[in-house]
């Protein structure tokens, strides 16, 4: 792991008291019954499950599944209608982005959104302000050239937003994701509109970057790639869950392909 990566994180204050036994077992992260309404649509609904330390855990599912809702919701950009989210024991519902950010998680955005006035180093930066309390310009400035090493971006780092690829603002997410020095990434469809070469790269590097020891929830509808990357796979449908197993399991499900993977992989073997 590089220097940036490996430090630990600062001062990352639940505000209780971290030690216990029960809190030093629990799962890195726990979902338990959780309920998003915007109006009388439920977005997410009664969604219950948890994610190990070191694991990819993969989520699929239609359009408008509720995926993006609940990175939203574990990220802190949202808050919950009903149920509660833990993080590493530690009930997390009342704080907010940034301090989840500290706590050591990160997420991507579907659409990227890189700042345009900024180049590439400096929106990385960004990200390490966000998740990492008491960096000057020179610790942040460092931190993004080691992420951006990682990623692959390092030769762009002057560029503008504007000039990068899709492949290449996709990377810039991960960077700046990374650059908070997270334990848990949420990644939102950072393979959409990447060629077959970009997701076998993409892929590469997460799991190059879980092999850092960071715990990885991603969204994605490339199924060949999820099913590769993941330990796990979710599958939600009108915001339930309605499948999680082994990526075999999940994929010969009579529900999952009932619901998602009969389109699905019939998009992906016209687009072959
Ligand atoms: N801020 C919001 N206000 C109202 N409705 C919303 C809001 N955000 C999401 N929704 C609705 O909630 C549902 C779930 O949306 P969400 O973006 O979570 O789906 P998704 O699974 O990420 O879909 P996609 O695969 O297209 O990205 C959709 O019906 C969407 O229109
Ligand atoms: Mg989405």
């Amino acid at each position: 792991m590089s220097d940036a990566l490996s430090q630990p994180m600062a001062s990352n204050s639940f505000g209780t008291n971290p030690s216990s036994a029960e809190q030093h077992n629990a799962p890195l992260l726990q979902l338990v019954d959780i309920t998003k309404r915007f109006g009388g649509l439920s977005a997410v609904k009664d969604l219950s499950f948890s994610l190990q330390q070191g694991e990819i855990l993969g989520v699929i599912g239609p359009n408008g599944a509720g995926k993006s809702t609940m990175v939203n919701l574990i990220g802190g950009s949202l808050a919950p209608t009903s149920g509660t989210i833990f993080y590493q024991g530690h009930d997390i519902n009342r704080l907010p982005p940034h301090r989840r950010a500290r706590l050591g998680i990160a997420r991507t955005f579907q659409l990227t959104q890189p700042f345009i006035g900024l180049d590439i180093r400096e929106n990385v930066m960004v990200g390490a302000f966000f998740g990492q309390r008491g960096l000057n310009r020179t610790g942040a400035s460092r931190v993004a050239d080691e992420v951006l090493e990682r990623v692959n971006l390092a030769h762009k780092a002057t560029f503008k937003g504007s000039q990068l690829t899709i492949a290449d603002r996709k990377r810039l997410e991960i960077a700046r994701a990374l650059a908070t020095n997270p334990q848990l990434l949420l990644l939102d469809e950072v393979m959409a509109g990447l060629t077959s070469t970009e997701v076998a790269q993409a892929v590469e590097l997460i799991q190059q970057i879980n092999k850092m020891g960071v715990t990885v929830l991603i969204i994605e509808h490339i199924v060949h790639a999820i099913a590769t990357v993941s330990n796990r796979i979710l599958v939600l449908h009108h915001g339930q869950k309605i499948a999680e197993d082994e990526p075999s399991q999940v994929l010969s499900d009579p529900k999952v392909i009932g619901a998602y993977l009969g389109e699905r992989y019939a998009k992906e073997r016209r687009a072959e």
